[in-house]
């Protein structure tokens, strides 16, 4: 009703989208990730579009396809979708979905690493990834709607306030991805949405249907501010 039956409320505006894990190379042929498989960014990025927004996505390796009406752009590590993201800017909304890896290989070697028979591997060193989310949000060029995403297993609405303040967000949609959820990598999704307002408890439902609340919810938020 707020939308008052327009159906491209968000014409005209610029969203950012990152979806997928990324990969974090270990050597030529080994890397790091993540159980994501982007069905929520990707469908987040389509639903955005669908209410008139002008989307780029910025997508970690993924075997989905990319939406139709957006913008994709291909990334493998968290360094070089932190360098698309800020490419895309400026924008209106940034949704940040991506499992961002945490920690990548301080240096992933040049040539595959060869096991040595009876000898332990050795240790990799892993140093931390930067912040995407946080980078946004504390931008020169932040966008007026910031929303990121909380993957938690336990003290879910606790953690996704946190992340809320630390990293400049506007909204969280917290998740439990504990392994029994079946939620990172599933084809739905349980979410509650927090911001500065409190928080909405939304039921079990597709991905897809995640994603089209999501993008009224942002829709409403420009029409009402
Ligand atoms: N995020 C990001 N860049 C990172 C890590 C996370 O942009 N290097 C974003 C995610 O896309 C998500 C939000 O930050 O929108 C929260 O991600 P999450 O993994 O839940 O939180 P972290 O801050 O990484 O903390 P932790 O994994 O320790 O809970
Ligand atoms: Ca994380």
């Amino acid at each position: 009703l707020l939308l008052d039956g327009n159906p491209k409320p968000l014409l005209g505006r610029k969203a950012i989208v990152t979806s997928g894990p990324t990969h974090e190379p270990i050597d030529p042929v080994r890397y790091i990730a993540n159980r994501s498989s982007g069905k929520q960014g990707h469908a987040i990025a389509a639903a955005l579009a669908a209410l008139g927004a002008e989307v780029t996505l910025v997508s970690g390796p993924v075997t989905i396809p990319d939406p139709l009406g957006v913008r994709t752009i291909h990334v493998e590590r968290a360094e070089e979708m932190r360098d698309a993201v800020l490419a895309a800017l400026p924008a209106d909304i940034a949704v940040m979905v991506a499992a961002v890896a945490d920690w990548r290989v301080a240096s992933s070697a040049g040539e595959k690493i060869k096991k040595q028979p009876g000898e332990a591997p050795a240790p990799l060193h892993l140093v931390e990834n930067p912040d995407i989310l946080k980078t946004v949000g504390h931008h020169a060029m932040r966008p007026k709607l910031v929303c990121g995403f909380a993957a938690e297993t336990q003290s879910v609405i606790e953690n996704a306030r946190k992340k809320l303040e630390t990293k400049g967000a506007d909204m969280i949609v917290a998740n439990d991805v504990s392994a029994e959820t079946g939620i990172m990598g599933g084809e739905r999704n349980s979410v509650r949405v927090i911001s500065r307002d409190g928080v909405d408890v939304w039921p079990d439902m597709p991905k897809g249907d995640v994603a089209e609340k999501l993008a009224e919810k942002i829709a409403t938020y420009f029409a009402t501010s």
